[in-house]
């Protein structure tokens, strides 16, 4: 008798994920019945038709398009005591219990080619502290300095999620309080050639990778987070990547923005530090908030400028968000018109020929599908923009060299820290992007922004002298 569910997919065009079934192990025929039991048929046949169907992809719709508003930091003519205002309900927020952090960490990280969960990567200047480590020693000072231990979620992939709990075991949970450090998974999507046929990686196994951080929505839901959150009081998220450790984990004067603002989804841009850098821009249309791609925005509107000589798309996305639980909730569910769209990467993927035996191709033989977290701002009520300083805020290890590279980001927590020392009267020597001559390192533990670092600053007298391997904890 065949398993009903071969029979479904047999019936769904996709019997050929099941062609080596019979000469498989029973074990490995469980597995491979398993792995089938996560894939929505229904959505890969939608998305076959969507996506892979001829002309799919022909025409982005520029209709109406604009850019999109944002508030200005008050240096740049922003109003000073709205920013005052957001701060201090950031503050009361955290002060409350009601904000946790939430990194994505499920993705592949195949530029820097780094074997391991990529929040294992060593970064820091001088303790080479790892990445986790850097956003761990930030949330349990921030906890600290409003009196309320943050809770913290972190989105694995099933290939990293098992090392990436061990990796925190193994190094005590970083001083956090392992009961509020919540690690789950996130989904999976098969591969399809560009018939839409599931794409086999092996005889046993499905071409199966991460949904993208668009799929943290739904993981947040399916794992039972939003529930745990409602439970302990929490209703706002304070999303960040895995590759940024200047960032600041909760920022209260966002945090406040986004309350204050009562928006389902807030945001930060930068300003596009030249027109054709790739990032998204955050634009309105049709009365909504859309990130749109640098590759989908045309050359003449990347480079238009205002009547003052300013780029008029100017709001890079730095995928950094607050989301409200219940927003998340919402996007978690779909249906009535709500859908995060999917989006199609060609790719070469390993997969094994008729005989069963593998295929490295050399060109892209098939697509994976993946969701974007920025796809959901569109559903988001009141959806706040605010401008911060890349400086603060932004240097993503992406690359193994060059542009977002770990020297870079190395080079830039040097200049972070230079700065905060420097603004309170420490006179370290720079050169003129700001790179102190010395490496050094301040802990979070110490400081992990402007204000928690001046106050830690006032308490050390006399001021310790900085200079080659200084580590201020
Ligand atoms: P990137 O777009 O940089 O992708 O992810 P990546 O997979 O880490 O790296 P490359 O492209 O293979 O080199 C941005 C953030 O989104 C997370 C990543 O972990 C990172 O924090 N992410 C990405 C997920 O959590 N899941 C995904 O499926 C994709």
């Amino acid at each position: 008798m065949i398993h009903p569910l071969i029979e479904k997919f047999q019936a769904a065009g996709q019997g050929q994920v099941f062609a080596f079934f019979g000469q498989l192990s029973p074990d490995a025929q469980k597995s491979l019945l398993a792995e089938a039991a996560e894939i929505d048929l229904e959505e890969v046949a939608r998305l076959s038709r969507t996506l892979l169907a001829p002309g799919a992809s022909a025409g982005v719709d520029l209709e109406g398009l604009a850019p999109a508003p944002y508030e200005r930091r008050p240096e740049h003519g922003g109003d000073a005591a709205a920013w005052a205002r957001a701060k201090a309900a950031g503050e009361a927020a955290l002060r409350t219990g009601r904000v946790a952090a939430f990194t994505v960490a499920g993705g592949q990280g195949t530029r820097l080619g780094y074997d391991g969960p990529k929040g294992t990567f060593r970064v820091t200047p001088v303790r080479q502290k790892p990445l986790f480590q850097v956003f761990a020693e930030k949330i349990l000072a921030a906890g600290r300095r409003y009196g309320r231990p943050l809770h913290w979620f972190i989105m694995t992939s099933h290939a990293n999620h098992v090392a990436t709990e061990a990796f925190f075991a193994d190094n005590g949970w970083f001083g956090l309080d392992r009961s509020r450090v919540h690690f789950f998974r996130q989904g999976r999507m098969p591969a399809v050639d560009f018939a839409g046929k599931i794409l086999l990686e092996t005889p046993g196994a499905i071409a199966l990778s991460p949904d993208g951080h668009g799929g943290s929505l739904r993981a947040l839901e399916r794992s039972g987070a939003l529930d745990l959150m409602q439970r302990e009081g929490v209703d706002t998220l304070s999303y960040f990547q895995i590759d940024n450790p200047l960032v600041r984990c909760v920022d209260p004067a966002f945090i406040g923005w986004h309350v204050l603002g009562r928006s389902g989804m807030s945001s930060k841009m930068v300003p596009k530090a030249y027109p054709e850098e790739k990032v998204g821009v955050f634009c309105v249309q049709g009365g909504k908030t859309v990130v749109f791609e640098y590759s989908d925005l045309p050359m003449a509107f990347q480079r238009e400028v205002d009547a003052t000589g300013q780029l008029r798309f100017l709001a890079g996305s730095i995928a950094i968000h607050v989301l409200d639980r219940e927003f998340v909730r919402k996007m978690a569910a779909g249906g009535d018109g709500v859908t995060m769209p999917f989006h199609r990467a060609d790719k070469k993927i390993p997969t094994v020929d008729a005989a069963g035996a593998p295929v490295k191709p050399a060109k892209p033989n098939g697509v994976k599908f993946e969701m974007f977290v920025f796809d959901a701002l569109p559903f988001a009520l009141n959806p706040v923009v605010i401008e911060t300083l890349r400086a603060d805020d932004f240097s993503p290890v992406k690359n193994a060299e060059g542009l977002d590279s770990p020297k870079t980001c190395r080079d830039d927590q040097l200049r972070q820290f230079t700065r905060w020392l420097n603004a309170n009267g420490a006179a370290v020597s720079a050169d003129a992007t700001g790179l102190p001559a010395v490496a050094f390192e301040v802990s979070p533990l110490f400081g992990y922004d402007e204000d928690s670092f001046a106050d830690a600053w006032r308490t050390r007298s006399p001021a310790p002298v900085v200079s080659e391997g200084l580590y201020l904890a």
